[in-house]
Parts: C-alpha cells; structure tokens; sequence
C-alpha cells in the first residue's frame, strides 16, 4: 500500500523528448527530462522528487516565444492546467479564469462566446494563457495588462502558491516581472498556474489603431460588434502575419524601440518616412519592422532563416532552419540596424 501510494505521487518523467511539435519555431531540440504539469500539485510532485528537485527547470508554455538553439538539461515543466469559467459578473465587470495550458486564441474566442467582450483586439496571438502576461501580449491598442485582474503560480524553490495583482507583475511593453532575474524578478522562480482577467462591462470597443480605422473606412460600420472586430483581427493578422502551423515563427521577432525625442527628431531628419508614435512622455516608439525592411531585409533569407516577405518584424523559418541560423540573421539585422540607425534592436523572445 505503502509503496503504491508513494508511487502514484512520483511525477511521470519522459526522457529525451522532441521540443519541435512544441516551439512556433519548429526548431530542433531534445528535452533531456520533461515533466507535464496540469495542477499545482504536480509541481509539489517535483519539488518533493529529490532527483528532480535538484536540477535546474524550465517552464514551457506554448512555445510561441523561444528560440531553441540547444537540447535542454533543465527539467522542462510542460504547463498543461486546463480550464476556463466566470469567476464574476457585475455591472461593471466580469472576471473570468483560466488555465495556463490553455490556448490564447481559445480563450479570446471562448469569452466572446459567453457574451463577455474584451479580448478581441488579441485575437489569433499564438501561445498559451499562461505566457500572456509574461510577455504582456498586446496588439491593435489593447494590451493585457488593460485586461489583467490577477494570477496564480507556484514558487519554484519552495513549492508554495502565490497569487500575484497587477502591481506585483510589474507590466511594461512587452516586459513583466516574469522576465526579470536578479532579487527583485520572478524569472525562472515561479510556474503561473491560472490567469483572471477584468473585461469591463458594459464593453467598451478599441478602434483605434491605424489598420482597424482602416477596416472601418472599408466596410462603413462605424458601430461594429466585439465579434466583427474579432473577425477584423483575424483578417489582419492573416494578411500579414505567417500562422505557425504553416511557417514556422515567434511573431515579432524585436520589440519596438523607444527613444528619446532628440534621437527621433535625429532620425527624422535623415529619413522623413520613418514610423514613428508618441508615447506621451516626450519619448517616441519607434516600428522595427519599418528599420528592419528600410535596411533592405525583408523577403531575404541566411540559410533556412528567413524575414518573412509580408512583415520585416517577423522571423521565420523556411523549413529546416536550426536556432543558430535564427540567431545569426537576429545578430545581422541588429547590425545592420544599428549601422544606419544607432538604435539596438532588443529581441522578444527568449534565446536558449
Ligand atoms: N512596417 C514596414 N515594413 C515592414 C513591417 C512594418 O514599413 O516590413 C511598418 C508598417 O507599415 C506600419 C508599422 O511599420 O506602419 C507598424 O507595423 P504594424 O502595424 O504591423 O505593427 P508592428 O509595430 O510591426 C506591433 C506588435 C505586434 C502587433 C501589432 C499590431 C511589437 C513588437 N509588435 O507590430 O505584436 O500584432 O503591433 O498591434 O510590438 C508580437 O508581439 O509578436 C506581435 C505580432
């Protein structure tokens, strides 16, 4: 009895396991030992298994933001807690809750099916919930920290549960406390199990952003419903974004940089064109894609690693790329950008 039951708390470990199917990339890595989480417990499961517990982890969402270029030794723990409800709902607004392992886009359009609007500028963005406010998603004026209500996780060194407010993750463009190492970062020290979010009520469409006016102009509705802008989302994203089931990608591969007004001013000068937006603070962001495709980028290719021909912003791989060759046409594009533009392209996703 006594051994059963030990036995049914040791964590399943499969050894040597093929990361392709589980990186937007495609690219070929092994995982040395991977772990399926779908609970809290599991974790605890880990953290209780000395041969486990001992080495270093790695938490794997949906694989939508890294570049493997490496087999891993780490424990890789495959987030897969599933789940999704309405945790409330007031006249101001509904939370709801999700598991990590569950799909974004699912998510977005599971809300929608509830009659709870709120996410649909962010539609199609591949990953998983749990990466969402890691990365702090965002796209067509909305991003999630607009979104956030809170989350769970579990400490990595201690096992114990944590539930984290907005404040606490510290959300900025693309950038969270899960990013960050160091005494006062969560990166690599904690597992997100479940994610709230606050849609307000009653929904308060986002049409801002240039390529939804655009829509509007097109069709002439100027009242459109969460589920048309949903459908415009789509239809954008489709136009220029490669779908990872098919092209091999990390959606934007560089965030876009911000800088101060002299620079923009500077920039400006040499080249008028340039895509520029203030951000409020007398900074201005600056559109990578732009810099990347005015360095005469888009379209080519190093090796199996190519800038996809519809958006410079996006990487992806031709086929049998592996993380080197990603690597090195990343590095020759941040040279070539900071050759003529002084500025240094910070990349997304995480490099392993
Ligand atoms: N542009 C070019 N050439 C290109 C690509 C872009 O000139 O090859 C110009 C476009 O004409 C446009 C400007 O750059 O005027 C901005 O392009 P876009 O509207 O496509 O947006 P982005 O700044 O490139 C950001 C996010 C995307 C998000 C879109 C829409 C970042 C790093 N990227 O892209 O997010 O979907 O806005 O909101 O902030 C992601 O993070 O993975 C992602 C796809």
């Amino acid at each position: 009895m006594r051994e059963n039951s030990a036995m049914s708390v040791t964590p399943a470990v499969e050894n040597r396991v093929s990361l392709r199917p589980y990186n937007s990339f495609g690219l070929p890595a092994l995982a040395e030992r991977l772990v399926r989480v779908r609970s809290e417990d599991d974790v605890r499961r880990v953290l209780a298994t000395p041969a486990l517990a001992r080495r270093p982890k790695f938490v794997l969402g949906g694989g939508s933001n890294i570049v493997l270029t490496t087999d891993l030794r780490a424990v890789v723990l495959k987030v897969e807690v599933a789940g999704k409800r309405v945790v409330s709902r007031d006249e101001n607004a509904a939370v709801v809750e999700a598991g990590a392992g569950e799909s974004w886009h699912g998510l977005v359009e599971w809300t929608l099916e509830q009659g709870l609007p709120g996410l649909e500028n962010l539609a199609l963005i591949p990953g998983s919930v749990g990466a969402s406010p890691v990365q702090n998603i965002g796209a067509y004026g909305v991003e999630l920290q607009d979104r956030f209500e809170s989350l769970d996780a579990v400490d990595l060194e201690t096992g114990t549960s944590l539930t984290l407010d907005a404040p606490a993750c510290r959300f900025g463009y693309r950038d969270s406390v899960f990013k960050h190492r160091g005494p006062d970062g969560l990166a690599g020290r904690c597992l997100i199990t479940r994610v709230r979010f606050r849609l307000p009520q009653p929904p308060r469409a986002v049409l801002g952003y240039l390529d939804i006016e655009r829509k509007i102009a097109e069709t002439g509705i100027t009242h459109p419903t969460p589920r048309q802008v949903f459908d415009w989302v789509c239809a954008i994203r489709r136009a220029k974004l490669p779908d990872p089931a098919v092209i091999g990608n990390a959606g934007s591969f560089f965030k876009n940089p911000v800088v101060t007004p002299e620079q923009c001013r500077d920039i400006i000068a040499r080249d008028p064109a340039i895509v520029h937006y203030p951000l409020g603070d007398g900074t201005f962001k600056l559109a990578a894609g732009w810099l990347i495709d005015a360095c005469g980028w888009r379209g080519k290719s190093i090796g199996q690693a190519g800038v996809y021909e519809k958006q410079a912003l996006v990487l992806v791989n031709r086929g049998q790329a592996i993380g080197g060759e990603i690597v090195t046409l990343a590095c020759a594009i941040q040279e070539s950008v900071y050759g003529r533009f002084g500025i240094r392209l910070e990349p997304e996703p995480v490099l392993l």
